[in-house]
C-alpha cells in the first residue's frame, strides 16, 4: 500500500501498517522530510513514532519516496494530505486534489484509494468522478473514505489500538479490501462502522465538532463560575461520574487549538451554509467564540497581575504546544496569548519542553529560554499554557526565588493551588474565582 502525505497522519499510519505487516510507502513531495524518514526519524516529536518507523524500515516492510510512480503499483493508496482553513473557513482541498491529479495518470490497474483526511461531505464522490476521467484503470479504480481520530501524543496506540474504525465504502468489494487492511486489528475486537461515503465523512467532522463543543460547554461553564462564585474543576468532577456525560473532553482553561478542532468546526460550518443547513450547525459559532475567550481571558488575568499594562513587564510563558505532549504549534493557545502579549508591549520569555524550534521558527520576536527556571527569572507574572506534566510538579518557592513577583495564571489547572497560594503566590486559574481573593469582585447580586 501507499500512503500520500507524510504529516502527523500519514506517516503515523503508514508506520503503523507495516507494523501490522503490510508492505507499506510513504509519499510527499518534502525531499528533506522524505530523507529524514527514511533514515527512521519522524520530523515532528510523536512518543513511539521513531522506533516504529527504524523496526520497520530495518524489517523491509517500510520505505519512502517522493516518486509517484513507485508508489502507483500499489493495490491501496491512502490520502493523508492536510486540508487546512481557507478564508471564510471553509476548507482548502488543493492538496488533497494536487496528489489525487498527481497519481491518477500512474493508476493503471485494479486498485482502491481511500482518503484519511479530514473532509467536507461529498468529497469521495468528487474524486470518484475526477479518478473516472483522469486514471487509466478507469472503474477499476474505487474510492473509499475511512477517517482518521487519531490523537498527537497517543496517535501511535490511536493507530494500533482504535475505538473504532469507519469504513466508508461505495461496494462490498472494498469493504472486504479495508476488513483485510485492518485484520490485526478488527481480530482484535475493535467496533467496526461500515458506512456510505458521505456518512464516513459526517462521522469524522460530527466527532471533532463534538469534542470541541463538550471543551467550549465546560468553558462556558467557568465563565459563569467566575461570576457567581462557584468552582468550576469541582463542577467537571462531578459532571463526569455521570456515564451519560463522562470525564473526558471536560478540562476547562485555555480551550482547544491544534491543527484540527477549530479548523473543523470551521469547515464543518462552511458546508452546512454552502448545503442550505446553516441554522443547524450555527452553534458551532457560538463554540469557537467560547474558545478564543478563553485566550482573552488569560490575557486580562496577566494584565492585572502586571498592574494594568504590560509595558515593560516581563511575562513567562511556560508551554508553545498546543496541548502537553505535542511539538505541534499549529493554532497554539499558548502562542496566541504569547503573541497578544508580546503585541501589547510585554516582553514574552517562552519555554516548552519539545516546542521550542517550531515555536522560534514561526514567531521569532518572542524571547525563547532553555528551562523554565531562566523564562521565570525576572518575571512579573507567570503563565502556565500547556499542560506537560514537568510543570505539574513546578516548586512554588524556588519559582518564587527567581521570579520579580509571585503572580501566576494556571490556565490548564496544571498546578496545586494550595501549595501556591502557601508560598505567597497571588494565583489564578479560569473559573475558580475563590482561590483569586484579591483580585475577585464580591459577587453581590444575587439576591
Ligand atoms: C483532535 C481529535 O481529538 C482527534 O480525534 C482528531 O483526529 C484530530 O483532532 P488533537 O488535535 O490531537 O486531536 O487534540 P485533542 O487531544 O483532541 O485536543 C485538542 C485541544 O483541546 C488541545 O488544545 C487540548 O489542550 C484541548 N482540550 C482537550 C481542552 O482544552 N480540554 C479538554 O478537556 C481536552
Amino acid at each position: 500500500m501507499s500512503v500520500l502525505g507524510c504529516g502527523y497522519l500519514g506517516v503515523t499510519h503508514a508506520a503503523g501498517m507495516a507494523e501490522l505487516g503490510h508492505q507499506v510507502i510513504g509519499v510527499d513531495v518534502d525531499i528533506a522530510k522524505i530523507a529524514a524518514l527514511a533514515g527512521g526519524r519522524s520530523p515532528f516529536f510523536e512518543p513511539g513514532l521513531d522506533e516504529l518507523i527504524s523496526r520497520n524500515i530495518a524489517a523491509g516492510r517500510l520505505s519512502f519516496t517522493t516518486s509517484y510512480e513507485e508508489a502507483a503499483a500499489a493495490d491501496v493508496h491512502f490520502l493523508c494530505v492536510g486540508t487546512p482553513q481557507r478564508d471564510g473557513g471553509a476548507a482548502d482541498m488543493s492538496y488533497l486534489d494536487a496528489v489525487v491529479e498527481t497519481l491518477a495518470p500512474f493508476l493503471v490497474k485494479e486498485c482502491l484509494i481511500v482518503g484519511k483526511s479530514t473532509v467536507p461531505v461529498g468529497t469521495a464522490a468528487r474524486i470518484t468522478s475526477m479518478l473516472r476521467v483522469l486514471a487509466p484503470a478507469g472503474e477499476a479504480v474505487s474510492v473509499a473514505w475511512n477517517p482518521e481520530f487519531l490523537c498527537e501524543g497517543k496517535a501511535v496506540s490511536d493507530t494500533l489500538h482504535p475505538d473504532r474504525l469507519v469504513l466508508g465504502v461505495p461496494d462490498e468489494r472494498a469493504e472486504k479490501v479495508l476488513r483485510e487492511v485492518y485484520a490485526p486489528i478488527i481480530d482484535a475486537g475493535v467496533p467496526v462502522v461500515v458506512a456510505d461515503l458521505p456518512t464516513a465523512e459526517v462521522i469524522k467532522t460530527a466527532a471533532n465538532s463534538f469534542t470541541a463543543t463538550k471543551i467550549s460547554f465546560i468553558n462556558a461553564i467557568a465563565e459563569f463560575c467566575e461570576a457567581s462564585g462557584a468552582d468550576v474543576t469541582v463542577v467537571s468532577e462531578a459532571l463526569g461520574y455521570d456515564a451519560r456525560i463522562g470525564r473526558q473532553f471536560l478540562n476547562s482553561g485555555l480551550g482547544f487549538g491544534g491543527g484540527c478542532l477549530p479548523k473543523d468546526i470551521r469547515a464543518f460550518q462552511a458546508r452546512a451554509y454552502e448545503l442550505g443547513v446553516g441554522q443547524a450547525l450555527a452553534f458551532l459559532a457560538e463554540v469557537d467564540a467560547v474558545n478564543l475567550r478563553c485566550r482573552e481571558r488569560v490575557v486580562e488575568y496577566l494584565r492585572k497581575q502586571c498592574g494594568g499594562a504590560f509595558t515593560g513587564r516581563r511575562i513567562a510563558v511556560l508551554g508553545a504546544a498546543f496541548k502537553g505532549g505535542t511539538d505541534d504549534i499549529r493554532d497554539s493557545p499558548a502562542l496566541h496569548v504569547a503573541n497578544i502579549v508580546s503585541a501589547q508591549e510585554g516582553e514574552v520569555a517562552v519555554y516548552d519542553p519539545q516546542a521550542m524550534s517550531n515555536a522560534r521558527r514561526a514567531f521569532p520576536h518572542l524571547v525563547y529560554e532553555n528551562s523554565v527556571l531562566e523564562a521565570v527569572r525576572g518575571a512579573d507574572a507567570v503563565a502556565v499554557l500547556t499542560d506537560w506534566p514537568e510543570f505539574v510538579t513546578l516548586n512554588p518557592y524556588t519559582l518564587g526565588d527567581e521570579a520579580r513577583s509571585r503572580n501566576i495564571v494556571d490556565a490548564r489547572h496544571a498546578l496545586d493551588p494550595t501549595q501556591w497560594l502557601r508560598a505567597g503566590w497571588n494565583y489564578i486559574a479560569p473559573g475558580r474565582p475563590a482561590l483569586q481573593a484579591s483580585l475577585n469582585e464580591p459577587v453581590d447580586s444575587l439576591v
